[in-house]
């Protein structure tokens, strides 16, 4: 009933402000979708694989983990040298750069943990897991798991945290010989010392190491969006300029963007072939089916919280490899305008680029059986729908 209200106000006001243009005039199915994009419709975030999601002393400690450059083989690299506060977490580079330079592009972090797979190719199922990827990354931080273990438990800031946390632990006095570089993830020397160390103190580390994912994911799961001009446009029908509007109009309409980026983050949380992967190299989606249920920090696995039972994405997950060949996951558009260059692999520099490449690549001459449709925009609607990117 307040959502009917709503909609008839807003479609009242409307009428009213647009009466000199066109554009600005909304049928009430345009109303409606516009209405489904909007963070109202976002639920609250819940991870019942992190014990830690909503424990205020663990944020605060994930965000001194986020910010802390020793926690890197240089010394150099914190999350945030890639996930930069001031760019909506992203860091304005085609590829990330740290120790080495890498093949994808830093997505923001502003309302992740609204998403239901991280990374680009989806291939860890909850944020802490997702945390701990880049640590043990060479090209990133480029720690072992023992290094980070022994680094985190020594220090005099993060060990009496560690305690308070995570109750009877180990101590880096107690976890014996090696801050020696060892680890599963590791080079052949590294996963070799890993073998060698006793199974209790390998599951010892591998804890330490999950609950500092999960901190680190209580910190990034509070960071969140603001609301921008779409979301109080019933507050505001004229806050949208006429080019914006028209826009919005494209983008639920004839250009067909809402297909895919469509709810309140704008993406359906799907993986989709737009004719961006390439064969042989980067498969996305594809290549990481196996490693998902095989990760021994998914959901399932012993490091999780959660209910085994209610790890439904897992237990739902594809099985053909086919069906998701090419496929990335589908980005959240929100906040867009600060986040180029864009694409998993930075190859577009500029909004207008983007959609030059949707009119392009869905052409049944350039098609290639990707999932994209086909569309036809002149350059005047380019840059309406580049506007109103702009205001997400
Ligand atoms: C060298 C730059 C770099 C560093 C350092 C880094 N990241 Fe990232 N981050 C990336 C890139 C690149 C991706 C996407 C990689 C991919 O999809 O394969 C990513 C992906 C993510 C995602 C998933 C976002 C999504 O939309 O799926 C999260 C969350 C994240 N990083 C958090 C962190 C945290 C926490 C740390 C520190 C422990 C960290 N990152 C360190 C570059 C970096
Ligand atoms: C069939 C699903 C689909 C449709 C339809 C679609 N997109 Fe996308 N979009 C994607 C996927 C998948 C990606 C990520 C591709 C990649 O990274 O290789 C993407 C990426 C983007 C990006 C880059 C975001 C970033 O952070 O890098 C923008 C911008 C974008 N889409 C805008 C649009 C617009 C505008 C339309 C309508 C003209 C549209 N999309 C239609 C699936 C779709």
């Amino acid at each position: 009933m307040k959502y009917l209200a709503c909609l008839l106000l807003l479609t009242a006001l409307l009428g009213m402000s647009g009466s000199h243009n066109t554009n600005r005039q909304w049928t009430a199915a345009e109303l409606a979708k516009l209405q489904s994009l909007t963070l109202a419709n976002l639920p609250p975030v819940t991870d019942p694989s992190n014990r830690f999601a909503q424990h205020p002393q663990a944020l605060a400690l994930g965000r001194d983990l986020f910010f802390d450059r020793r926690l890197s083989r240089n010394g150099k690299i914190a999350c945030a040298t890639c996930h930069q506060p001031n760019k909506a977490f992203s860091d304005g580079k085609p590829v990330a750069v740290a120790l080495a330079t890498g093949t994808r592009n830093t997505p923001a972090l502003l309302g992740v943990a609204h998403q239901d797979w991280f990374f680009w190719d989806g291939r860890k199922d909850s944020l802490w897991s997702q945390a701990l990827e880049p640590l043990e990354n060479p090209a990133e931080h480029g720690l072992t798991r023992t290094e980070l273990v022994h680094f985190l438990l020594a220090d005099a800031h993060y060990q009496p945290q560690y305690q308070a946390l995570l109750g009877n632990i180990a101590t880096a006095d107690t976890l014996q010989q090696p801050p020696t570089a060892a680890s599963p993830q590791g080079d052949l020397a590294q996963l070799q010392a890993w073998k060698q160390m006793p199974q209790a103190q390998r599951e010892q580390i591998d804890a330490v190491f999950a609950a500092t994912g999960k901190f680190l994911a209580t910190y990034v799961s509070s960071l969140n969006l603001a609301p921008n001009k779409l979301d109080t446009l019933t507050q505001h029908p004229a806050a949208l300029t006429p080019s914006e509007s028209a826009g919005a109009k494209l983008f639920i309409g004839k250009a067909q963007c809402i297909l895919c980026h469509s709810g309140a983050l704008l993406s359906n949380q799907t993986f989709q072939n737009i004719g961006t992967g390439i064969p042989g190299k980067d498969s996305g989606r594809a290549a990481v089916l196996d490693t998902l249920r095989t990760d021994r920090f998914n959901c399932q696995g012993k490091h999780s919280d959660a209910p085994v039972e209610t790890c439904t994405e897992l237990q739902f997950l594809t099985r053909s490899r086919h069906a998701v060949s090419g496929a990335f996951k589908v980005p959240s558009l929100r906040n867009v305008a600060q986040t180029a260059p864009y694409f998993h692999d930075g190859r577009f520099a500029t909004l207008e680029q983007v959609i030059d490449y949707y009119t392009q690549a869905a052409q049944p001459n350039t098609k290639d059986g990707n999932d994209l449709p086909l569309i036809q925009l002149d350059a005047t609607e380019i840059q309406q729908l580049v506007a109103f990117l702009n205001v997400l």
